[in-house]
């Protein structure tokens, strides 16, 4: 398995991908169109030609915010999510930034304890940030110091 920039030709997985995890996917002008912004990192898990996951973040100065983490059902829990945020949160460091900010589904446990293990700690909760179903969502944010 290879972790690399996501490009153009690789939306059409993305989107499968998101479509399998999320009640409420990304549509692909949407993803495209996050894609090409000049603070847009998105990073992909490649094995034998297939995309099995993929992450995003834009950065801005010393701040960036992760929008979204997914792995194909029947590749989750082999170690594919971490080795994309640990990617992506050595991009962000090279890149010189600081914190990094998530949000998540409170429910989410799986996502929490991931971000977790990786030096996220809880910032706040957004009161029924979340749609289908409505759902409050979890701040997180990893600053360099906690995480190293
Ligand atoms: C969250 C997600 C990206 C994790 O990816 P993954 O490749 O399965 O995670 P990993 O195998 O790298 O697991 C890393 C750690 O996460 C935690 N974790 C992963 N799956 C878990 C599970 N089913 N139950 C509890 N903890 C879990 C564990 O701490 C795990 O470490 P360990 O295996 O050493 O115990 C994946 O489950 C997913 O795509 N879920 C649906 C979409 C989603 O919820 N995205 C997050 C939106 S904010």
């Amino acid at each position: 398995m290879k972790i690399r920039e996501m490009q153009i030709d690789d939306l059409e997985q993305a989107i499968s991908i998101e479509e399998e995890l999320f009640s409420v996917p990304w549509t692909m002008n949407g993803l495209f169109s996050m894609l090409v912004r000049e603070d847009a990192l998105f990073l992909v898990a490649e094995d034998k030609d297939k995309i099995i996951g993929f992450c995003g973040a834009f950065m801005v100065m010393d701040q960036g915010d992760i929008v979204n983490v997914g792995v194909r059902p029947e590749r989750q829990r082999q170690g594919v999510g971490r080795r994309l945020l640990q990617a992506l949160i050595r991009r962000a460091d090279e890149k010189g930034v600081t914190s990094l900010y998530l949000e998540v589904r409170a429910s989410n446990r799986t996502a929490i304890c991931l971000y977790e293990g990786l030096g996220f700690r809880q910032a706040g909760v957004r009161k029924g940030y979340y749609e289908e179903p409505r759902e409050d969502g979890i701040t997180m944010c990893r600053t360099a110091v906690d995480g190293h």
